[in-house]
């Protein structure tokens, strides 16, 4: 039987009309172990400067990292997701800095591992920082990312990662059957119990602006695209195929990418997957509310909040926000 909903028998005001029927109503609650805080990293030494599209997230060398992982310990933020900024000197055609035991990444897992063993450690699986043409990958004479090239430095970069002690790497590249092989090296490295969190579906988006401008990539990428492997905004289908192949490849978790203008795109893969599925509020879903409060135009507490709300509605199981710690603070004041 289907329940006859009318008026006045229902009235669906009366349960809005106190705070503690409108709260036993509640269905979605965010928590600071929603959150992963995303930092980037620069080589120790060096100056640890604000990034212009983004106010308030700087860049953060050794020293500032271990605060601020301190930081994100103390308030139950549950893992850091980390992005290097490369210097302009180690990009190359054939991006082997992505591999170096001693580069910047491995030596940021090390420090965070060292300090702060059960915090999660997240690092990106992706070329773009270490090119010279800021493409995820391997291009051949017209500029086109290889795919089969690329994935061999991909597996050498994961590998890498996890000898550092990443808990989790996240192949945030797209290029078809990366994680099959990051699996693989995984596997015949003896690391059963590193995790892959698979970027599904991530989107061609211009809301990556700031992203690029935070870690040199924008330059380095110039007019090109990345439309030869991101997914086009239009559609919706194709993540549905990409989460099947990274699933069955071995992935233990997957994402998608932006996360607001894509959370009908999460809530699609949560009821079609029922697994760990994760969004990422990118760097330009950062900066307009940032922008907009700086203006006076918004209130930044409530619209980062409702935003991240509605990331839970959608069915996300973790976020990846610029806001994790300052929204961790929010939550425990
Ligand atoms: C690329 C990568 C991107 C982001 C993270 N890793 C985007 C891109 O340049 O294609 C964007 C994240 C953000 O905007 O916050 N591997």
């Amino acid at each position: 039987m289907t329940a006859h909903y009318s008026y006045p028998q229902n009235r669906l005001r009366r349960m809005r009309s106190s705070s503690f029927s409108r709260s036993l109503q509640r269905e979605n609650h965010l928590v600071a172990t929603d959150l992963i805080y995303p930092i980037f990293v620069i080589e120790d030494g060096s100056f640890s400067e604000e990034v212009d599209a983004m106010p308030g997230v700087r860049r953060h060398n050794l020293d500032q990292l271990i605060k601020t992982c301190e930081e994100c310990v103390r308030y139950h933020i549950p893992a850091v997701a980390l992005f290097p900024v490369i210097e302009s000197a180690k990009k190359t055609l054939d991006a082997k800095e992505a591999f170096n035991e001693k580069g910047l990444i491995p030596n940021a897992i090390r420090t965070i591992k060292a300090s702060f063993p059960d915090l999660g450690v997240i690092s990106d699986v992706a070329l773009d920082p270490y090119t010279s043409h800021g493409q995820d990958g391997i291009i051949d004479e017209t500029g086109y990312v290889l795919n089969d090239k690329t994935l061999e430095i991909l597996g050498n970069q994961a590998l890498c990662h996890s000898h550092a002690g990443a808990d989790i790497v996240a192949p945030s590249d797209m290029m078809d059957g990366r994680v099959g092989l990051i699996r693989q090296t995984l596997e015949e490295n003896h690391f059963h119990n590193t995790k892959i969190l698979a970027y599904s579906a991530k989107y061609a988006s211009h809301f990556y602006g700031p992203f690029r401008e935070a870690v040199g990539s924008k330059d380095s990428l110039g007019k090109a695209d990345k439309y030869s492997y991101q997914m086009d905004p239009a559609n919706s289908n194709e993540a549905i195929l990409e989460a099947k192949m990274d699933l069955s490849e071995g992935a233990d978790m997957i994402m998608v990418k932006p996360g607001l203008p894509y959370l009908d795109i999460v809530r699609v893969l949560k009821d079609t997957y029922k697994v760990p599925t994760l969004a990422y509020q990118v760097s330009g879903e950062y900066s307009m509310i940032k922008a907009a409060s700086l203006k006076g135009w918004l209130s930044e507490k409530d619209c980062a909040l409702e935003t991240l709300l509605s990331f839970k509605r959608a069915g996300c199981d973790g976020i990846l926000t610029y806001y994790a710690l300052e929204v961790a603070k929010w939550l425990k004041s």
